[in-house]
């Protein structure tokens, strides 16, 4: 297995890996496992994997989680089916950690590319470790101890106005009401401090005014987003990216209209914030 770093804070290229071989070697998988805590996103060219196959490899990584708001792979429930057409494009347009509405959001998720544009719709993804190392220290004294609500319905907000949408996702709003995590969270791995506030589902820091809290979350979400911090990813078919949501937040580019795409995504269970 060779690695190539793909960006200065976070990111690299992983070839010489077979992901449908790496179900059954304990080396191979400790091997992807590692380098996955040290680069924070990984990127996997060329994977000829069936929907089982993919499923078997995500499982050495933890729990996989089911994600009610989308259809899955028929024969492989675990494997959910993210598709953007002409007629139903995707909406979700801001950066963010995936879930952090529930109080222990996945560890990780994986996206297996299977209908690529010709063009377009790439995806980004920032370090919140970098970005956490980049405040003064000064400000990072302040936000730490401090914590964040988090809400389901913030980030589904167009989603639940469309015509049938609350009727669609009563039973998800009722699942998640708003909850809080801390503003830096510790990875439980690496040791390292993140910033954990997202735009699509931090509604609001506690123990602020509201102007205050306004104003330190555009703060946070502009200091997140500085280019240094990011990696981008060009698809292709059969590309897998893995990455760890506990350290990075990531944002699709959606540019690719009215082309077809459509993705397998895989989440892991994780732990709550700390
Ligand atoms: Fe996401």
């Amino acid at each position: 297995m060779q690695l190539e770093k793909a960006a200065g804070a976070l990111g690299a290229y992983v070839t010489g890996v077979s992901l449908a071989g790496a179900a059954d070697s304990q080396t191979l998988f400790t091997e992807v496992y590692e380098a996955l805590i040290e680069h924070e996103v990984l990127f996997f060219r060329d994977q000829a994997l069936e929907p089982t196959e993919y499923r078997d490899f995500a499982r050495r990584f933890g729990e996989i989680e089911l994600h009610r708001a989308y259809p899955t792979v028929p024969g492989a429930p675990d494997v959910q089916v993210l598709e953007s057409t002409a007629e139903a494009p995707s909406k979700i347009e801001a950066w963010h950690s995936d879930m952090t509405f529930r109080p222990a959001p996945p560890a990780l998720t994986m996206l297996h590319g299977q209908i690529i544009p010709a063009y377009g719709g790439d995806t980004l993804w920032l370090s919140a470790t970098a970005a956490y190392a980049g405040l003064s220290a000064t400000l990072a004294k302040f936000l730490d101890g401090l914590n964040a609500e988090h809400d389901f319905c913030h980030g589904f907000r167009e989603s639940l106005a469309e015509p049938g949408g609350a009727e669609r996702l009563a039973t998800a709003v009722e699942e998640n009401p708003p909850i809080t995590h801390p503003v830096i969270r510790t990875h439980p791995e690496s040791g390292k401090k993140a910033i954990f506030v997202n735009s699509l589902f931090t509604t609001r820091i506690e123990g602020l005014a509201p102007l205050e809290s306004d104003v330190l979350l555009q703060f946070l979400y502009r200091h997140l987003t500085t280019e240094e911090h990011t990696v981008r990813l060009s698809w292709q078919p059969g590309t897998v990216a893995i990455w760890d949501n506990r350290a990075t937040q990531h944002k699709p580019v959606n540019d690719f209209f009215p082309q077809h795409r459509k993705m397998h995504r895989i989440t892991i269970a994780g732990d709550v914030p700390a």
